[in-house]
């Protein structure tokens, strides 16, 4: 199904993510004929520079950034959409200009007054950019539609992400608001739901009485690289847990929706991430680790130690690696923990949730004690080598019973054959045709800011206490092994 016509506005159309993802996921929707029949991309620019500038920009970004080799009658046809206005939101009435610049495309291009404002610019501007937008009145959906979608980091707290909520939400309504976490453009963070729902037997073994945990990783072989400014204002947890991981967190854990449609999914979603257990500060220190990397080797790159990376701050406590406890408390998963851990410069990258099955009750064979037996784990493997895969035990042949653990593993790409795509394709399609169900609802922003808030104010106040280190390229610090340790568990190794 083609989208309404509309006006694609791109604020930071200069910047690194418009062109890494933004313009590369464009042109794959084009090369599947899937943008609208009448369409245009407006990048909005700081003074002087020209369209053509612009389109000759974007073209040597696709040709560095697309999943595919570039064609050029399709690069052709996605460019003559794309002009540029000036705007700048520290000079209000450039925005007076760009309503009535953007009445005369449309009319020109006949895209009837729907537009999809994109925000892909620094966190500091959202709120400005939007303001202006309100007070132009471009948010006003008079028989056409009028969409803002916003690009992570949705706030650094949650207060600060309770404000922006409010400043949003007193501009335009919930449905107007995209809040794009790019976990959710992945393929297999989107199958979760469709194996936990679509198959009979997953469901009724779901839960408490057949789960004994969760184990949730990202793990990144990059380093901090050019990022230092940002990073260090970040953090590994605010970087990644409230919002990705989260997000894997929540599908794993929800209550399987009524229907599948945006706010019956989202409900369930924000549901499940308001019980996790909000820890006090004390709690919070005994349920986490977090560290930085020193110097070390990921593969064949070196990579320094964090504290000399450029722009991070001497002296910075700032955490490259996180790992928490986390409980939730609900009928389903009372007594489970979940655990999470996430960093830069790791040996392996991985992006998975694996869930424990509780052992078998009773060791009845001969010569075998429980401990002998492979741990049942069911693997979501997001990220490299796409599937699904479950551990169980099995029989060796010969005469005596000897018993070992193995893998049935599916793949997808031994299945399916994707086009290459970047993650951003299904996301800014769903943009256009109104549906939100793969973008975060406001309650679930500040449900996901809440549950880390106890672990950000504890590690703040305790400074350099407490704070570990792990050598680049290593499995993380070895703290995070005690955190599953205590409670006679172990990080699930890789098979
Ligand atoms: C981004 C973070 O949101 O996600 C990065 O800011 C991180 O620090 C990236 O590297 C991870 O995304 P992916 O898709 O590579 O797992």
């Amino acid at each position: 199904k083609k989208p309404d016509p509309c006006a694609f506005v791109i604020f930071g159309v200069t910047g690194d993510l418009a062109h890494r993802l933004v313009i590369a996921a464009l042109y794959n929707l084009q090369a599947a004929d899937l943008l609208p029949e009448k369409f245009c991309v407006v990048g909005i620019a700081r003074k002087g520079m020209t369209g053509d500038a612009l389109r000759e920009d974007l073209l040597k970004g696709l040709k560095q950034y697309a999943t595919r080799p570039v064609d050029d009658a399709i690069a052709q046809k996605l460019l003559n959409c794309v002009t540029c206005i000036e705007a700048d939101p520290k000079e209000p009435e450039s925005f007076d200009h760009l309503r009535d610049e953007l009445d005369r495309l449309e009319a020109a291009r006949g895209t009837g007054g729907n537009r999809l404002f994109y925000l892909a610019t620094p966190p500091s501007a959202f709120a400005p950019i939007a303001e202006q937008l309100g007070r132009t009145g471009m948010l006003k959906e008079n028989g056409s539609w009028r969409r803002l979608v916003v690009e992570k980091p949705f706030g650094t707290d949650l207060e600060s992400a309770q404000k922006l909520n409010t400043k949003l939400l007193s501009l335009m309504n919930e449905q107007q608001i995209y809040r794009i976490d790019h976990y959710l453009g992945k393929e297999t963070v989107q199958n979760i739901l469709v194996l936990r729902f679509a198959n009979g037997m997953f469901e009724p073994i779901w839960n408490r009485n057949h789960i004994d945990h969760v184990q949730i990783t990202v793990d990144e072989k990059l380093g901090v690289g050019h990022r230092g400014s940002f990073y260090d204002a970040t953090g590994a947890l605010r970087d990644m847990v409230p919002n990705h991981l989260f997000q894997l967190l929540s599908l794993v854990a929800m209550e399987p929706p009524s229907r599948f449609e945006a706010n019956a999914v989202r409900s369930e979603k924000a549901e499940v991430l308001a019980a996790v257990t909000t820890q006090t500060e004390e709690e919070a220190l005994k349920n986490s680790v977090r560290a930085q990397y020193v110097a070390g080797h990921v593969g064949n790159d070196d990579i320094g130690d964090y504290l000399k990376t450029e722009d991070v701050k001497a002296g910075s406590t700032t955490e490259t690696y996180a790992a928490l406890k986390l409980m939730i408390d609900n009928w389903r998963w009372a007594g489970v923990p979940f655990y999470l851990r996430t960093g830069k410069a790791l040996g392996v990258k991985r992006t998975e949730v694996a869930i424990k099955f509780k052992q078998a009750p009773f060791a009845m064979f001969r010569d075998m004690s429980m401990d002998s037996l492979a741990e049942n784990f069911l693997v979501i493997a997001v990220e490299p080598n796409e599937g699904i895969s479950l551990k169980f035990n099995t029989k060796v042949p010969g005469p005596l019973v000897k018993i070992d653990g193995v893998e049935m593993k599916f793949r997808y790409k031994d299945y399916f054959q994707a086009a290459p795509a970047n993650g951003y394709e299904t996301l800014i399609y769903d943009c256009m045709i109104g549906d939100n169900i793969l973008f975060q609802r406001a309650d679930s922003v500040e449900a996901g800011w809440r549950a880390v808030q106890p672990f950000l104010d504890a590690w703040k106040k305790a400074g350099k206490d407490g704070l570990k280190t792990y050598k680049a390229g290593s499995e993380g610090p070895e703290e995070a092994d005690d955190l599953l340790k205590r409670d006679g568990r172990s990080w699930r190794v890789l098979s």
